[in-house]
């Protein structure tokens, strides 16, 4: 991990469960972390309880279902601290409907978060890596859902569709990349329960039974997972981890 010190990672959805996870540890890695989120509050209590680490924990409000938002993240990255060496698409929502009778407006959320919010954060960063030529590192926080529909799919709808998206995505950035002849790496990281506010931030009542179901895992094992994929070298790619409850049979 020593060749990160110093350097800068873009955190979506730092505002809670994974994505605080995984700045945690980013910034005890001494590694200057943006953390970005439409909650500032919660980002600004998390720049105090890590002001002693190694890094840094910078907040950064934004919203990630607005292009805008997230260009002027970027703009503002590149003015304060040159650019970003690692992009953690984090940011991810569900919401309680279903295909018979949901309405458009949730489907649509779930992909402008998911799907086009994600797409928009990777271009900017490859821009910014590929201009410094650096040897940058995407991680999208995926699911088992982008590799199988759940076992139960009430509340289920458009979601697992978000996430095998991301799965393809991966799969076409990393062609791309290595057709560009970039040093830029793209991983995906797919978990299955972790104990976050996604269901209650979903309005998901099957979700929190499916969660208290079995001991579901911790935001941290994720944020292990990414520490794990930054501290291979140069040359080796982790292209997918899927990690899962001990006890989640599907
Ligand atoms: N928990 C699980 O069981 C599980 C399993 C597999 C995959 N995942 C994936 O893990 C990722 C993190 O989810 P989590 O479980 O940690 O849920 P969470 O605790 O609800 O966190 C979701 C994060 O996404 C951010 N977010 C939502 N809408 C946003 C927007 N419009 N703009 C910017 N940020 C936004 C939230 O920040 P603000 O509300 O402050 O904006 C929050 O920080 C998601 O991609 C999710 O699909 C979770």
């Amino acid at each position: 991990m020593d060749r990160w010190t110093g350097k800068v990672a873009l955190v979506t959805g730092a505002s809670s469960g994974i994505g605080a996870a995984i700045s945690i540890e980013l910034v005890k890695y001494g590694i200057v972390v943006i953390g970005f989120a439409r909650r500032l509050d919660r980002l600004q209590k998390l720049e105090k309880e890590l002001s002693n680490e190694k890094g840094k924990f910078v907040p950064l409000q934004g919203d990630i279902s607005k292009e805008q938002s997230i260009i002027n993240a970027f703009k503002w990255i590149q003015v304060n601290y040159s650019g970003v060496d690692i992009l953690v698409n984090n940011s991810g929502i569900l919401r309680n409907s279903n295909l018979t009778d949901g309405k458009t407006d949730d489907w649509k959320a779930i992909f402008d978060v998911n799907v086009i919010g994600l797409c928009i954060a990777t271009r900017e960063a490859c821009k910014s890596m590929k201009e410094r030529d650096v040897n940058g590192h995407i991680i999208n926080i995926n699911s088992l859902s982008g590799h199988r529909i759940p076992a139960s799919v009430e509340d289920t709808n458009v979601y697992p569709a978000s996430k095998y998206a991301v799965t393809a995505i991966t799969e076409t950035l990393r062609r791309e990349l290595l057709h560009q002849k970039t040093k830029i790496k793209v991983t995906s990281i797919s978990p299955g329960l972790v104990k976050t506010e996604i269901a209650e931030a979903g309005n998901s009542q099957a979700l929190t039974e499916r969660m208290a179901s079995v001991r579901p895992l911790d935001p941290e094992d994720i944020a292990s997972a990414v520490i794990f994929t930054l501290s291979t070298p140069p040359h080796a790619l982790v292209e997918e981890i899927r990690i899962r409850p001990l006890e989640q049979p599907i």
